[in-house]
């Protein structure tokens, strides 16, 4: 009997379990930026021009599997039980090459995803999506990262996946230290934040579910290339990324939902002044930020951010989401109005076979 190199065996036996269909599967929320990602400084890396700070849901999970199949020459990807194709497609595969070549693992792979959110809808699919594959692929590839490591690689699927790897408050650094690897200088972290004092609640209008008709990919793109304010844009976020984390520090809910509210309101002017325009707000979106200005008069503490689509997210208590999600349901009849918290960050799951 010829002795063989221990790593040669281990090399084997896992190989030998991919044949069998090795694989993991890993769920994540969506998040939602209260201090927006607008704007790439490197397309290829997912490098952005600023830093951003967002909330994870508890709903809305996408959840993810990945199989190696090292016979097959392609891999397969679903979504919702569809084959993707086209530029979806491209990305979940340019994802997976990524993942191969820091594995070192060339098997090819089937993977399956299931949103429970509207896709492309503005609802931060890309968020959950990415974090959930990038958490799947780590696993089934045997790549064995830190958090740190993770959120940087799921923001190279998509940029706010870098947040989802982190449950509650995260800020995504576009730059943390100046280190001289801008890769490895942008990740999220979580941000501490004393939940059962600030009790933050965000509630969701669908007023859209369709996907929208232009990505945020391109739309962010386009916006840096011809917006004359994106300049402003940088300099405004920066400003507030500093007095949002003052104010979750201070668990002061109304501050939070100010600057968020100016924030998200100010991504939107800087694509409005993009040429051609970006417009994603709709008239049912601008009803709702009236029904939410409402409210504020009533003495209710809400606060509206929109992002890459017409839908809705406002930010109140949770003790007052019940009557905030009555007030804007009346308001636009909803296609559905969802309450969420903050939620958990990425993780496996048990069923990893
Ligand atoms: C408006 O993360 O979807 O939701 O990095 O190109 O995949 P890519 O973009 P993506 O953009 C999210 C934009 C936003 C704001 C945010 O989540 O910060």
């Amino acid at each position: 009997m010829s002795a063989e190199d221990p790593a040669t065996a281990a090399h084997r036996t896992t190989e030998d379990r991919s044949e069998a269909g090795e694989g993991a599967v890993a769920l994540a929320y969506p998040n939602i930026a209260l201090v927006k990602y607008w704007g790439k400084r490197d397309e290829r890396l997912v490098l952005p021009w600023t830093s951003s700070l967002s909330m994870t849901l508890d709903t809305f999970p996408t959840t993810t599997r990945v199989r190696l199949t090292p016979r097959h020459r392609q891999d397969t990807v679903t979504l919702n039980g569809k084959p993707l194709d086209g530029e979806p497609l491209r990305r979940v595969v340019a994802f997976l090459d990524l993942v191969r070549e820091t594995s070192g693992r060339p098997a090819r792979a089937v993977v399956e995803s299931h949103n429970t959110v509207p896709t492309g809808a503005g609802l931060a699919s890309s968020a959950s999506g990415f974090a959930a594959l990038a958490t799947a692929a780590c696993a089934a590839y045997g790549l064995h990262l830190d958090a740190r490591a993770l959120s940087r690689l799921a923001r190279r699927g998509s940029g706010s996946a870098a947040r989802s790897v982190f449950g509650a408050f995260a800020v995504w650094h576009a730059a943390r230290t100046g280190h001289q690897d801008p890769d490895l200088d942008s990740f999220a972290e979580p941000v501490p934040v004393r939940l059962d004092v600030l009790d933050p609640a965000l509630v969701i209008a669908v007023v859209d579910p369709r996907p929208k008709p232009v990505s945020s990919r391109e739309a962010m793109q386009h916006t840096v290339n011809t917006s004359p304010l994106f300049r402003a844009w940088v300099a405004s976020s920066r400003a507030d990324l500093a007095e949002m984390r003052a104010a979750l520090h201070g668990c002061d809910l109304d501050a939070v939902g100010e600057i968020a509210e100016r924030n998200a309101l100010g991504m939107h002017a800087v694509m409005l002044a993009a040429r051609p325009a970006v417009r994603y707000l709709s008239p049912a979106s601008l009803t709702v930020l009236d029904a939410v200005l409402e409210l504020r008069r009533d003495g209710v503490s809400a606060w509206a951010t929109m992002d890459a689509g017409p839908n809705v997210k406002v930010l109140c208590h949770r003790a007052e989401a019940g009557r905030v999600a009555g007030v804007v349901r009346a308001a636009v009849t909803a296609d559905s109005v969802h309450v969420a918290g903050p939620g958990p960050g990425a993780r496996l799951l048990e069923d990893s076979s």
